[in-house]
């Protein structure tokens, strides 16, 4: 591909920006040597103003999301991409959350540009766990454990039962959940149906991939090994 499409791609401006960059010499290989608009070269080996370019497409983010942000492109308010640097919203292939975590809920939302990744986890059919954990209005009943394990759930309007989601109970306001799908609303929607109501949510693990010390509002890219954590333990 040629450089002037390469860094547009990655969103640092449009083509005719982009062109522009060349022409001020802007853009160097790694001895410093100027390069031309359709040079043809290795990714790490570009420099823009003497700095190494984003990663190149397979991009896989991780973000601590915090709470009152949407995960949505655009929104009246905060949305998770305000949290990223502004170019990664204009990256071509786009970079999209994998799924999506209510506006109130806080934790691990993963970002990439790979659509058959994106599909691989958060297809129900692959039984990636995402764990979530959730502090309820009333005390559990003791029934919750069995009826969510049981795979009969049917959430209002919906046609299809839940799949089976492991309850674990922390403390008698306190619980985690593991869930293999993602419908709409599904943990609050699941605990309404026992007549409970979920006070704070968040997720905690993709898979057994963690947010380990990476603070709300953090974001950081995966190396390979870390996605591969993401698929280490199907249910
Ligand atoms: N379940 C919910 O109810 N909300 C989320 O954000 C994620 C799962």
């Amino acid at each position: 591909m040629k450089l002037v499409r390469l860094i547009a791609n990655l969103g640092y401006g449009s083509r005719k920006e982009v062109a522009w960059m060349f022409r001020e010499g802007r853009v160097t290989d790694l001895d410093g040597e100027v390069l031309y608009a359709d040079d043809k070269l290795p990714h790490e080996r570009i420099l823009l103003d003497g700095e190494p370019l984003d990663p190149p497409p397979g991009l896989v983010l991780v973000l601590n999301k915090p709470l009152g942000v949407t995960c949505s492109r655009k929104d009246q308010g905060r949305v998770v991409y305000d949290l990223l640097p502004p170019r990664y919203r204009l990256r071509e292939p786009a970079l999209s959350t994998v799924g999506r975590l209510d506006r109130d809920t806080a934790g691990l939302l993963l970002f990439t540009d790979d659509g058959a990744l994106l599909h691989r986890i958060i297809s129900p059919r692959t039984h990636v766990p995402k764990v979530y954990e959730a502090t309820l209005a009333e005390d559990l009943r003791g029934h919750e454990a069995e009826l969510f394990a049981s795979g009969t759930l049917l959430l209002e309007s919906e046609t299809t039962p839940l799949a089976p989601a492991q309850l674990e109970v922390l403390a008698p306001r306190h619980v985690r959940l593991v869930l293999t799908e993602g419908r709409y609303h599904q943990v609050r929607r699941m605990f309404a149906a026992t007549g409970n109501r979920v006070e704070t949510l968040a997720r905690i693990a993709v898979g057994d991939l963690t947010l380990g010390d990476l603070p709300p509002g953090q974001w950081r890219a995966l190396a390979a090994d870390e996605v591969a954590q993401i698929f280490a333990a199907p249910l």
